[in-house]
């Protein structure tokens, strides 16, 4: 059965409403099985333009994009900001108003600044699709990450997920606490108390719980996920040093152990192997961070079918 998907533009979750969730997913579960084909090409997006405009480094998430797109045979093109004329000192808005008019059908943006995706969009006749505006919103790793808990779990609603770490400068655990409260998922959350932000008190009553030790957040978990400790965005010391991080909050087995006996570990990458998780858990069997790699090319292959106009599939 398909349905039409109402929305032109990706920018975040906290936009998105349970039923889009669900929408994107659904769809990203249908591509899925295109990817273990031997010819991994269907004619979906014959026609399309897609750019990727990345400010920000990346490996998963342009990578994804971009075999996204190419399995979906669109024309995909990839803009190197080094090798761009914004360093002669063109504007962002510029930019994309000189990419718009190359008629490009969607741009996937990642900006240190947040907000920029939402600025894009104003502009842009191209679908804009966020992928990472930075710690605002990162609404492609949330939903690969349900498609995760999904698949292993069967379902969100009523999985008590723990997020941990450096929660403060993280996208990825801004859009997953919108995705998985709306979804009906038990979120509690901990880390370094500098590293916790205010606004997260608001999703209380959205069944969030901010937990005063890891051990709290973890104790009884189905899904533990992992957050990086992003130096980049760190201005002052948040905590004493790495050594220590890594003895407080870093997951070890014993940590784990506190968890459910069948618990899966995520991790958005890339892991700071030793500090905020040991590489005895990333590498062990209920680690499943390299699945989340993969569920990535899928989800991006829904995300720019729909947001090209193609209608959810489910
Ligand atoms: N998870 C993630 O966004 O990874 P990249 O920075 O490599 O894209």
């Amino acid at each position: 059965m398909t349905k039409p998907f109402r929305r032109r533009d990706l920018l975040g979750i906290r936009d998105l409403t349970p039923e889009e969730i669900r929408g994107i997913l659904d769809t990203a579960e249908n591509f899925r099985e295109i990817n273990s084909r031997e010819i991994k090409k269907v004619p979906a997006l014959r026609g399309k333009t897609v750019i990727n405009l990345f400010f920000e480094n990346s490996t998963r998430t342009r990578t994804s994009f971009e075999i996204a797109a190419k399995r979906l045979s669109a024309d995909a093109v990839n803009i190197s900001v080094s090798a761009s004329s914004v360093t002669k000192g063109e504007t962002l808005v510029d930019t994309a108003l000189n990419l718009d008019a190359m008629d490009p059908d969607c741009i996937v943006v990642r900006h240190s600044s947040a907000g920029v995706p939402h600025q894009l969009a104003k502009v842009s006749r191209a679908a804009i699709v966020n992928a990472g505006d930075g710690a605002n919103e990162h609404p492609t790793q949330a939903l690969l990450d349900a498609m995760t808990i999904r698949e292993h779990k069967k379902k969100i609603r009523g999985q008590e997920v723990a997020i941990v770490g450096d929660i403060l400068h993280s996208r990825v655990a801004r859009s997953n606490v919108h995705l998985l409260t709306k979804m009906g998922a038990k979120v509690r959350v901990a880390g370094p108390g500098t590293l916790v932000p205010e606004e997260f008190k608001h999703f209380v009553d959205d069944g969030l719980t901010i937990c005063p030790h890891v051990e709290d957040a973890i104790e009884g978990a189905d899904v533990v996920m992992i957050l990086r400790i992003q130096r980049e965005r760190q201005d002052s010391a948040y905590f004493p040093t790495l050594r220590e991080y890594a003895i407080h909050y870093g997951l070890t087995n014993e940590r784990l152990d506190l968890a459910k006996k069948d618990a899966i570990v995520l991790h958005p990458g890339p892991m700071n192997r030793g500090i905020e998780i040991a590489s005895e858990v990333a590498d062990s069997s209920r680690s499943l961070i390299l699945d989340q790699v993969k569920y990535g090319v899928a989800v991006r292959m829904a995300v720019l079918y729909l947001a090209t106009g193609g209608n959810v599939v489910n």
